[in-house]
């Protein structure tokens, strides 16, 4: 069995953030999220970005080709402003799209507040690596990781990653491909 810790990215994408005119709130809030309800063993890489579609790029091919991260989350970047660039350097760097995570999440969220519609949130495969856009407010964090994350082990499954296991008492973890 590997015994070597899974790694998950998070990247945060945040003009503000990066040059330190605030502390960010939202990477640690997803690392937060998940020590809560893993159970299997892991550790985070998590870096504040610009919201600069090549250095995003750059970011998230680091996290998956070198840093070996079988699952990456950004914060940030999916919303209307000319700035905002996460989804297109996702797309850029990803082999496939996962369109039903955005669709979901946006769903959700419309139920919280009426400019959910304006996040182009999204996810895709990087070879081996599932990347995955949530909305950069601290209080989307886990509206949306609520709703997406049942499916996030199955699809590592598939994709030949670590099997990643969490509380049943907190998550309702579903395994299509199990058996
Ligand atoms: N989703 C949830 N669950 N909660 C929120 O507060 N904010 C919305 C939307 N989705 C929000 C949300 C807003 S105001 C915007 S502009 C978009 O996410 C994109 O946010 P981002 O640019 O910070 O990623």
């Amino acid at each position: 069995m590997n015994q070597n810790p899974i790694r998950i990215g998070i990247i945060t994408a945040s003009d503000r953030a990066a040059r330190g005119a605030y502390e960010d709130r939202s990477g640690p809030a997803i690392e937060q999220w998940l020590r809560d309800r893993l159970t299997s063993p892991w550790q985070p890489v998590y870096h504040v970005v610009p919201d600069d579609r090549e250095r995003l790029e750059r970011e998230l091919m680091r996290m998956a080709d070198e840093e070996g991260c079988c699952l990456i989350v950004t914060t940030g970047g999916t919303g209307p402003a000319p700035r905002d660039v996460t989804p297109e350097a996702t797309e850029a760097v990803c082999d496939k799209m996962l369109p039903g995570f955005g669709e979901l999440m946006r769903s959700v969220s419309y139920q919280h507040v009426p400019t959910a519609i304006l996040s182009r949130q999204t996810a895709g495969i990087r070879g081996r690596t599932l990347i995955v856009n949530l909305p950069g407010k601290p209080k989307a964090i886990g509206e949306c990781l609520e709703v997406i994350f049942p499916a996030i082990p199955d699809c590592l499954d598939v994709l030949g990653g670590p099997r990643l296991e969490c509380d049943p008492e907190k998550l309702n973890v579903y395994r299509a491909h199990d058996g």
